[in-house]
């Protein structure tokens, strides 16, 4: 398995036509996830901040013809801080440390980055994913797109 990331710049880039094709893999693994699996609206899981932002696709490169793409997630970064967002792992790849590792990526692109904390909201069902990586949660639980959340937040000088 291997873990890739890209980054979107608000101006245009000389590989745009490369980069799009990468985010529009990322869509299909969000579309599958997030609008089939889960049956979030597709007006909700499109918005206008995959740029700027960095995206992470996990790539099965043992794949019996060519890489799969079976996992993504998207990063913004803030002053201090960056959002983990948009974290997806196709069915038959979960359980096998894939959003581990895409996470772990993403938090080390945002350490690198000068961000000191990740936030996210984390869907109720995926609280413990999450907890086993370090992240507490905080406030209310809240509503978004149909599905039960909770914000959650881990320090990236955090030892984990
Ligand atoms: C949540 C999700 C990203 C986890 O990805 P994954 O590749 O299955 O997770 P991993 O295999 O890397 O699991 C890492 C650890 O977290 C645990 N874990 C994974 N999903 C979990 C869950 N939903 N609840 C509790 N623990 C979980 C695993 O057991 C594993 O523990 P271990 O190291 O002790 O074996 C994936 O299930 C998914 O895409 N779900 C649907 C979309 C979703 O809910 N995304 C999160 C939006 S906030």
């Amino acid at each position: 398995m291997r873990i890739e990331s890209f980054e979107i710049l608000p101006q245009p880039d000389a590989r745009d036509h490369e980069i799009n094709a990468r985010l529009a893999i990322c869509h299909e693994i969000r579309r599958i996830v997030f609008v089939d699996e889960q049956g979030v609206s597709s007006d909700l899981e499109w918005d206008e901040h995959d740029s700027p932002a960095i995206h992470f696709l996990g790539v099965d490169t043992e794949a019996a013809y060519e890489p799969k793409p079976l996992g993504t997630a998207r990063l913004r970064l803030f002053e201090g801080y960056a959002k983990a967002e948009r974290v997806a792992v196709r069915k038959e790849a979960r359980g096998t440390g894939l959003g581990r590792a895409i996470m772990l990526a993403l938090e080390e692109v945002a350490r690198s980055r000068g961000a000191e904390q990740i936030r996210l909201s984390a869907q109720a069902s995926a609280l413990g994913f999450y907890e086993q990586l370090g992240y507490l949660g905080y406030g209310e639980r809240f509503v978004e797109a149909g599905i039960d959340h909770l914000a959650m937040s881990k320090l990236l000088n955090d030892a984990k």
